[in-house]
């Protein structure tokens, strides 16, 4: 695909959204999502994280403003089947996602969808599902698997598009800590590999994996940072009903108590500062 040459993927430009005409979602928003970047959304219950997915994906368009994707107007017609085929979204549920019951048919829907032929098909397929870790499964058939397994087959259906950029809409809630930990691992190398990814959870520590955190309340942004910037900001965080991590809450603890250490956001980060600090007593 061409490259947008403001290196801006995702453009809302004052945007505004509502549903029934009466109430905005978002109004007057701003977000601008760079080529390449690890994008993190954070935010309550109804602050419009998922409404603002679906207008990445033209599944929905602004009522107010623009949203540019690959620096095309969401809301020309003339784009929304380019823009969906470059924008691939993932939802919570596997199970809403997955449409054949033998892994290489569901894998191949959606690359099927916009014409590649085989051999081309059969590779793609091949690819996607070595690049989730699942390699070999093309013949296994989908409800055999576990939660966390349909979901990375739901994201090899996605990959096989080719996309350009990765939606995750809380892609990991209904997974197992392993489950979530090898969908993280699976996003970290596609983000590596030069994928945009935008992604939206509740867990602080995947927060925590991405570039940049931003963090809404009723359709705002409130913050815009570098997880290290977001995510000690504990009250903030708590006053919009988000977690904070909890390597950062027990250093900000531990500074009270006179404790020397760095507020640290991964359980990693903090274990290496107590290391250190225990080495030198
Ligand atoms: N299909 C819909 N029709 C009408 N209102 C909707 C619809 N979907 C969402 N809303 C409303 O839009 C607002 C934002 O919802 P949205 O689903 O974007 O929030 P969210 O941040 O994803 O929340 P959650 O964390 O619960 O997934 C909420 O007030 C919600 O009730
Ligand atoms: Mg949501």
């Amino acid at each position: 695909m061409a490259k947008d040459s403001s290196n801006s993927f995702v453009r809302f430009r004052d945007a505004g959204f509502s549903y029934d005409g009466k109430r905005f979602v978002f109004q007057n928003l701003n977000l601008e999502v760079p080529q390449g970047q690890f994008l993190c959304l954070l935010g309550g219950n109804g602050s419009g994280k998922s409404t603002i997915a679906k207008h990445i994906d033209a599944l929905l368009v602004p009522d107010e403003g623009a949203v540019e994707v690959f620096g095309k107007d969401t809301a020309n017609p003339e784009f929304t089947y380019f823009i969906r085929s470059n924008a691939g979204l993932v939802f919570q549920n596997p199970d809403d996602q997955l449409v054949a019951s033998l892994i290489e048919n569901d894998v191949a829907f959606g690359p099927e969808n916009l014409g590649i032929p085989n051999p081309e098909l059969r590779q793609r397929v091949t690819d996607a599902l070595a690049e989730v870790g699942l390699q070999g499964f093309e013949e296994h058939e989908t409800f055999a698997l576990s939660g966390g397994q349909k979901q990375r087959v739901a994201i090899a259906g996605i990959l096989a598009m080719d996309p350009a950029i990765l939606i995750l809409d809380e892609a990991t809630a209904m997974l197992d800590p392993r489950g979530r930990k090898g969908l993280m691992r699976v996003v970290r190398q596609l983000h590596q590999e030069g994928m945009t990814i935008v992604m939206i959870t509740h867990f602080m520590e995947e927060a925590a994996s991405a570039q940049r955190v931003v963090v809404l309340d009723e359709g705002q942004v409130r913050m815009d940072g570098t997880p290290q910037e977001v995510l000690v900001r504990a009250d903030e965080l708590q006053q919009l009903s988000l977690e904070v991590p909890f390597a950062c809450r027990l250093s900000l603890l531990l500074r009270q108590r006179g404790v020397n250490v760095p507020v640290c956001i991964t359980d990693d980060a903090l274990k290496e500062e107590l290391c250190a600090l225990s080495s030198t007593m």
